[in-house]
């Protein structure tokens, strides 16, 4: 496997790729990978003929210093993972390496994609995330990119900015990889205790217990329905709310959205936790 810092050496990778007609298959990742982000790679090795893995902690989409510092530092795990599952080459950059001396967000309009959920409780995460997957498409130059549903509205955001800035890089969503509880792999699942990794099961339980009863409620007394049942877990609820699955725009009448998803943040043992599901 090889690992790559500079531009300089993806410039000699790509001219390497190009001339042996080879096509690059990209995950980015901030690290602490678990068996989501393999799922991903596997996808990337199934339709390319070479693959490549980054591993960045960006600062510019932590709005909260705190969460930034806590993040989950395992380069020598993701390393020798990251080998043993055959990915080609690794890029491991410095934040100069890809921000240069400017470490901030481009003002690109989010067409109300970034309003809601995460856009709302994470102010300045998703101009930090489309910069950022920008410079790394720029520098890395796949065919295709795989991004994991569990972001879904990041997805949606990162396939909006590729569209903008005209990028040259299919961009592919990836079904949510769940552990048999149905609790969404997350590197942040490395910071809970095995009490933490049982209660969080709740998350999963109330996704579906939304998209098997939505036809019964109007999307304001389902919410309140879910609150109601969060306040008897160990969990501490951020948001619960439906959204339109092309546009994010919230839900108030389920006629009007021909495809919805459930959204829900909450914190289980101070670690912030999300996930989504299609409701139809
Ligand atoms: O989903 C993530 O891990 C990050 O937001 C990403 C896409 C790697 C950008 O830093």
């Amino acid at each position: 496997m090889r690992v790559f810092r500079t531009q300089n050496e993806l410039q000699l990778f790509n001219q390497e790729l190009a001339q042996a007609g080879k096509e690059l298959g990209f995950v980015a990742t901030m690290g602490a990978l678990h068996a989501g982000h393999m799922s991903l790679l596997h996808q990337a090795q199934a339709e390319n003929q070479a693959t490549i893995v980054s591993i960045f902690v960006n600062p510019t989409q932590f709005n909260n210093s705190e969460d930034l510092e806590k993040y989950p530092i395992r380069t020598d795990e993701d390393l020798a993972l990251l080998k043993k599952e055959g990915a080609t080459a690794v890029f491991l950059p410095s934040v100069s390496e890809v921000y240069g001396n400017k470490v901030e967000a481009d003002d690109l309009d989010l067409i109300g994609l970034d309003k809601g959920m995460e856009g709302e409780f994470r102010p300045g995460h998703f101009p930090g995330v489309a910069a950022v997957v920008r410079r790394l498409f720029e520098l890395i130059k796949p065919q295709r990119a795989y991004f994991g549903e569990k972001d879904f509205q990041q997805l949606l955001i990162v396939k909006h900015m590729a569209k903008v800035y005209q990028l040259p890089v299919e961009v592919i969503g990836c079904e949510t990889e769940r552990y048999a509880s149905g609790l969404a792999m997350s590197s942040r699942n490395f910071r809970l205790s095995p009490d933490g990794l049982a209660s969080a099961d709740i998350i999963y339980k109330q996704m579906i217990w939304a998209r098997e009863n939505y036809q019964d409620y109007s999307p304001g007394d389902l919410k309140a329905a879910i609150v109601d049942n969060f306040e008897n877990s160990d969990l501490e609820l951020e948001y619960i709310e439906f959204a339109d699955a092309n546009s994010m725009k919230m839900v108030s009448d389920w006629e009007q959205h021909s495809a919805v998803r459930v959204f829900i943040a909450a914190y289980c043992e101070g670690v912030r936790l999300i996930d989504n599901i299609a409701l139809y």
